[in-house]
């Protein structure tokens, strides 16, 4: 895949995987770090020999937020006129499911980054926070909304406020994240995962992804009325053909995403 300074892409199997890597700061996300982790999704995204996308870090750390001396001398203008977050909204448009994978620090824009994705898994070791507070600015790529919306206002308000750290066991007492397991298994542990999800349906797996992110972000009556559609259209594809078939014939499917 493409040339990138601050990322490192590998494929396993069906899983196209994005590494974070400009270990001298901790991999401090600046812009071209971010425009780089946007066009490896999308990229990801259009591939037919990929089903999964998983973002992680080192084993050391995921991110340990926006790369503050970029920042330091921005003003409310420059950053309007760079329509700054413009491109955190491409993240969402992803129609693969997308898997972090972290271990160490994911803090500030890397926690944000974090929260876009569909699943979180980390190692026990793994720190999250919001410590944008200590720096006299607040979350400003989704952060308040996506912790608030997954760990209820109260929490996520203590913890915008203190902006310490949250360790792995916290957040996923919280139901921010699907699963911590030692840090030295966090990828064997993913890649499992993605092997099993990359043997659904994919269309099956997309619309699904589709129905569910309507529910954060719609009225119920709108999440209904899109289940209910997406329901409907996969009774148009090959793969629901195949899948009823290979179940009344006692065989296992051969989806193929069409
Ligand atoms: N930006 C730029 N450089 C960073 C950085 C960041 N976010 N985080 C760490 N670094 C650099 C350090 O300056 C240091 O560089 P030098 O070796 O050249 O001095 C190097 O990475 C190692 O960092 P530390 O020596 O601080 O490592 P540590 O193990 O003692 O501490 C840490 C680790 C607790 C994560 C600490 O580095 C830290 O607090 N970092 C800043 C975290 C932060 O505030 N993140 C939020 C950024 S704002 C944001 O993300 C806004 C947004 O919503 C988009």
């Amino acid at each position: 895949m493409g040339n990138y300074e601050f990322i490192k892409t590998r494929v396993e199997e069906a899983t196209g995987i994005i590494e974070l890597h400009r270990p001298d700061v901790l991999n401090a996300l600046n812009r071209k770090m971010v425009d780089e982790i946007v066009e490896a999704l999308e990229r990801y995204d259009q591939s037919e020999d990929i089903r999964v996308i998983v973002i992680t870090g080192s084993q050391k750390v995921f991110a340990a937020g926006a790369d503050i001396d970029e920042m330091a001398d921005d003003t409310p203008v420059s950053m309007e006129l760079r329509n700054q977050f413009a491109v955190w909204d491409r993240i969402s448009l992803v129609k693969k499911p997308v898997i972090a994978a972290v271990n160490g620090y994911a803090l500030g824009g890397a926690f944000e980054l974090v929260l876009n994705c569909d699943l979180i898994f980390a190692g026990e070791t793994a720190k999250f926070g919001f410590p944008e507070i200590n720096l006299g600015v607040m979350p400003g790529a989704g952060g308040t909304q996506r912790l608030a919306k997954t760990m209820g206002k109260a929490k996520a308000l203590e913890w915008l406020w203190t902006g310490e750290h949250m360790s792995a066991k916290e957040v996923y007492q919280y139901g921010v994240i699907n699963k911590v397991v030692a840090p030295e298994i966090l990828m064997d542990e993913v890649l499992k995962y993605t092997a099993k999800l990359s043997r659904q349906a994919p269309l099956s797996v997309r619309l699904i992804k589709e129905a569910v992110n309507k529910v954060t972000d719609s009225t119920l009556e709108e999440g209904l009325l899109l289940e209910r559609k997406n329901f409907y259209l996969l009774f148009g594809s090959e793969d629901q053909k195949e899948g009823m078939k290979a179940f009344i014939e006692k065989r296992k499917p051969d989806f193929k995403g069409k």
